[in-house]
């Protein structure tokens, strides 16, 4: 394929099978950051754009600004920077810092809010802070990733369409959450063409989307400290809580066993693939979605350093993932 725009390149077609990730099911990632803004999220960037396009919300010379843990600041800094939009990107402590640096490579500018909210994260703070410039400027457009349908539109039109032409219909599919885009539209697509596969929602222990107790997290991507209004619970979903501390642990495992080095969410996804392990019946054809590669995490999840001060030194000698939550099953 020879394209014309960077975010016609979304590699949406790239999967691998973990060979002995588990003996009696097949486990398959598909790896979603192998593309120029590095994530899933330029799927959602591009559809969110060109919907507001078509509205007519967003033209040439109107300034764009937007909540981001990290992956979607990159992808929307790279479209605008392509359509030549000026862009805020606003974002938290939590944002890998080359994903920061990324974003202002591509002419961005980048707001980093340090409060931690009522519920020990960011995104309220974040939310805030775009409240009160959107108060000042109203000729601002944001496009607000957690209630924009357009970013699960982006995943039932592209990423459930990539699943079936490269994969084939998954028996379990397990999705991380963050605005829940992804879910919603794989969701809501996967049920339209009525097929049977069991969606596995994934999130972190301290995110309240799932009804948890809110708590402090330190892995961008997955988690929200308030529910997105994209997320709805229709009952066809599992849910299940993972703990940080067992994703670190699988994203090490996964690049010691199979050479792969994996974004933290993929982690989670991961971990809870092996927590439902007894659950998968033999022979079933498993998917996780991989939002992003790793070498944004070298410096956190893949550093002795930062996993002993905020986990403690038993992590990095753990062989596998132990304890998860899994909600309502
Ligand atoms: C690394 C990573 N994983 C998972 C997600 C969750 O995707 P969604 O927002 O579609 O729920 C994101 C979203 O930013 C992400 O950056």
């Amino acid at each position: 394929m020879i394209a014309t725009r960077t975010y016609d390149l979304t590699a949406g077609d790239r999967f691998l099978r973990l060979e002995r990730f588990h003996p009696d099911f097949s486990t398959t990632v598909k790896l979603e950051g192998l593309n120029p803004a590095g994530s899933i999220k330029l799927k959602a960037a591009r559809e969110m754009i060109e919907a507001a396009e078509a509205q007519g919300a967003v033209a040439p010379g109107r300034h764009l600004i937007e909540s981001t843990s990290g992956n979607l600041g990159v992808a929307l800094a790279s479209i605008c920077a392509a359509k030549g939009y000026p862009v805020t990107l606003v974002t938290d402590p939590n944002a890998n810092a080359r994903s920061v640096r990324f974003m202002r490579a591509l002419g961005a500018r980048v707001v980093t809010v340090t409060d931690r909210d009522s519920a020990g994260g960011y995104l309220r703070t974040r939310i805030a802070y775009i409240r009160r410039r959107l108060a000042a400027d109203p000729s601002l457009v944001w496009l607000n990733q957690y209630a924009n349908p357009a970013n699960a539109t982006a995943h039932s039109r592209h990423t459930v369409a990539e699943i079936l032409d490269g994969f084939g219909v998954p028996d379990w599919l397990f999705v991380g959450t963050g605005t829940s885009g992804t879910l919603m539209g794989c969701v809501r697509r996967l049920r339209e063409l009525g097929l049977p596969t069991q969606v596995v929602a994934v999130d972190a222990v301290g995110s309240i989307t799932f009804g948890d107790v809110p708590g402090p997290r330190w892995i961008p991507g997955i988690g929200a400290s308030r529910v997105p209004e994209l997320f709805h619970d229709d009952g066809s979903f599992l849910k299940v809580l993972v703990d940080e501390v067992d994703t670190v642990r699988m994203c090490r495992r996964v690049a010691r066993e199979h050479g792969l080095l994996l974004g933290g969410s993929s982690g989670s996804a991961l971990a809870a693939v092996h927590a439902l392990r007894d659950r998968i019946p033999p022979g079933s054809r498993v998917l996780a979605l991989s939002p992003d590669m790793g070498e944004g995490y070298l410096d956190t999840v893949y550093s002795d350093e930062w996993v002993t001060e905020r986990f403690g030194p038993a992590v990095l000698d753990a062989p596998t993932t132990t304890v998860n939550h899994l909600i309502g099953i």
